[in-house]
């Protein structure tokens, strides 16, 4: 068995079921998959349960399935037609609750017209959707067809959702009328306008009504969703697709400029997520669940439409801001549904916490059953004060730790087969089938308490199948650094007992309010603003956005550094990346500190705006540069101390 060196028998209880099981899951991986797959249903089943050719991994080679007959058609066969299956608020209050054989029935006409519109097995559709009911109906309904979804978040701008769209090669793009958001209309089809005229690979636009807000819609290229629906079928057949058909492709960021499509497949991404939720939120039939996350990012393709779905679970799903219009908003919704499982962001806990515990005293939170934290390291002060006010100490919290690429949870408590003692900030120990370790620059082992990379050591299921177009961006970015081990970009450290605390990335990533985004592409983002000759963008730590964007840029000869300027470059990376994308500070220098070879010293810069240790500068190519900067980061730290 591989080595989990759990010494706490002696500690705790004796944790049998989860261990044994754990056991079970090294020795005899693929008998222990083979099993979890079973659970779901399969038109044909695998000829193999697992192809390893490093590093492509192919499960259940052979297996045919199709993810729409998993998540809709299998519970709108049973009792469960009349059950629940989401719960939608619109933003401005608008309520709609759709059951199983509803949200059967509507995927099965979506389907039809993405069919109609020349839609075929292994096309790409582009969804740049609000988070409205429309988004996992067209999500399912292109898995019903045997076609390959691309989401992008709806806070992407023109040129974002241009460089998805293109590196994609989408054949059909959905997007609406707009979305609501604190209010306001995000006018998300002119953004597309704006995009589509650099994309030509996309025949066919269809746009959904959602705001009634003032739209040109092009025919015959463009259609509204409406019109095509007065035409389409009631049924359509599930494409039998082989289990390692891709489902979709989700672009997430990376160390370079270009963000990386990650390609998941149908029949091991769904088994991963199957079993992954089982264990970890424990959903059963009564459960009502809401994960916060937005559709647009793999959260919310795993935690609100594949996993929930495929367990037959009733589930929320709200389109707006958190505390739009008040900071009640997210407690009423708890209330008025009776959530059971609540899962969220460290971000939107450590908001909250802010505001005080009246909020939540005005509502009646009693439904809760199980609290879940994902997408950046939960300090402890804010897992406690979620665990004792939101949970009323009666809730146990999942700390989840996942990727784009691992598809679903790989670390995190597992009360649905035994709950293992929790300790506030640590995401516990790996969920059954998951190898990791810490390991140092050697590769090797890190005694407890250091810290070191975090590494996955075996394939499993949910495995992304690759980088689109890019196999060896795939081998570089996660098999070089450690031969033969995925390697995940975060450090960790395990204590004592083994359990795993991630520290945050080790790589030019940053998670800004969970958030996922490259220093490089911000970067390049920076350097097109006509004034900027070059750029440097580091992470700072913010009290409740985990991180924030600071852009260090020198700019063109000549060039007035205005504060004016300033604003102008924040509205220039607002309108290249987007909303998420806009910095909380700009400095310009004259010159960036550089090593010899000319490497931007992005390190040096990270420590300034930190106030932390520069460390050793015998790479740098000119000292004086740093001292500047040192200098003018110090009269700016006084100066906003004295703002504040
Ligand atoms: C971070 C989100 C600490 C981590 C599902 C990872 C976490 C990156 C946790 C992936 C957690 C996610 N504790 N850090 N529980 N969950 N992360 O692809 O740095 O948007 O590498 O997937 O989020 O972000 P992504």
């Amino acid at each position: 068995m591989a080595e989990l060196s759990l010494p706490f028998e002696s500690r705790y209880f004796p944790l049998k079921k989860f261990l044994n099981m754990y056991q079970r899951s090294m020795e005899e991986p693929e008998e222990f998959w083979a099993e979890q797959a079973r659970q779901l249903d399969w038109f044909k089943t695998w000829d193999s349960v697992l192809e390893w050719e490093p590093p492509f991994a192919r499960w259940f080679v052979g297996g045919r399935l199709n993810a729409s007959h998993i998540c809709v058609d299998r519970h709108a066969k049973t009792w469960r037609r009349s059950k629940v299956a989401i719960y939608w608020e619109g933003e401005p209050g608008d309520i709609r609750v759709l059951s199983y054989s509803t949200l059967y029935r509507e995927v099965n006409r979506y389907a039809s017209v993405l069919k109609n519109c020349g839609v075929g097995d292994g096309d790409k559709v582009a969804l740049y959707l609000p988070m409205i009911p429309e988004l996992p109906i067209f999500m399912l309904a292109c898995a019903r067809i045997g076609a390959i979804h691309t989401v992008i978040f709806s806070g992407f701008s023109a040129q974002a959702l241009a460089d998805r769209v293109n590196d994609v090669q989408a054949k059909l793009l959905v997007t609406a009328d707009g979305g609501f958001r604190r209010g306001k209309i995000i006018p998300l089809k002119s953004i597309a306008d704006e995009a589509l005229t650099k994309c030509p690979s996309v025949e066919k636009v269809i746009v959904v009504k959602r705001t009634d807000s003032p739209v040109t819609v092009k025919t015959p290229k463009e259609s509204w969703l409406h019109d095509l629906l007065e035409s389409a079928a009631q049924f359509v057949e599930p494409e039998p697709v082989e289990s390692n058909h891709p489902l979709y492709i989700l672009y997430t960021s990376g160390t370079t400029g270009k963000p990386k499509g990650v390609v998941h497949s149908t029949g091991g991404y769904l088994v991963q997520n199957y079993s992954a939720y089982k264990w970890v939120f424990d959903l059963r039939e009564e459960s009502v669940y809401w994960c916060t996350a937005d559709v647009g990012w793999v959260t919310g393709h795993s935690s609100i439409v594949y996993a929930p779905l495929a367990h037959g679970a009733a589930m929320v799903l709200y389109e707006g801001a958190p505390d739009y219009p008040t900071i009640e908003r997210w407690w009423d919704i708890i209330e008025k549904y009776g959530v059971s499982v609540f899962y969220t962001s460290p971000t939107a806990i450590r908001m909250f916490m802010g505001y005080g515990e009246e909020m939540l005293n005005k509502h009646d939170l009693s439904s809760l059953e199980l609290l879940g934290s994902v997408g950046e390291p939960i300090n402890p002060e804010a897992w406690l004060w979620f665990y004792q006010h939101v949970g009323g100490e009666r809730c146990p919290i999942v700390d989840t730790w996942w990727q784009t690429e691992t598809g679903g949870i790989m670390i995190s408590p597992s009360p649905g087969i035994e709950c293992v003692p929790l300790k506030p900030g640590s995401a516990t120990l790996p969920l059954p089938g998951v190898e990791a370790d810490v390991v140092g620059e050697d590769g090797k082992t890190v005694p407890p308490e250091r810290r070191g990379f975090l590494v996955i050591k075996k394939p499993w299921p949910g495995m992304l199948l690759g980088i689109h177009g890019a196999p060896e961006r795939y081998k570089e970015a996660y098999w070089s650094r450690f031969p033969g081990v995925y390697y995940t970009g975060d450090y960790a450290v395990r204590d004592k007992d083994g359990y795993f605390w991630v520290l945050g990335r080790a790589d030019e990533v940053l998670k800004v309010a969970g958030h996922r985004i490259g220093t490089a592409e911000l970067e390049d983002a920076a350097v097109s603003h006509p004034q900027v000759a070059e750029a440097a963008v580091v992470g700072k730590e913010d009290p409740v956005k985990g991180e924030s964007i600071v852009i260090f840029a020198r700019l063109k000869k000549g060039v007035d550094p205005s504060p004016e300027l300033k604003k102008d470059l924040a509205g220039h990376m607002r309108r290249m990346v987007g909303p998420i994308a806009v910095p909380d500070e700009v400095h310009f220098v004259a010159e960036l500190p550089k090593t010899r070879s000319g490497k931007i010293m992005r390190r040096v810069l990270k420590a300034v705006a930190n106030n932390t240790s520069i460390g050793d500068l015998t790479t740098l190519e000119d000292k004086s540069s740093v001292d500047e900067i040192v200098k003018a980061y110090q009269e700016f730290r006084e100066v906003k101390g004295k703002e504040e």
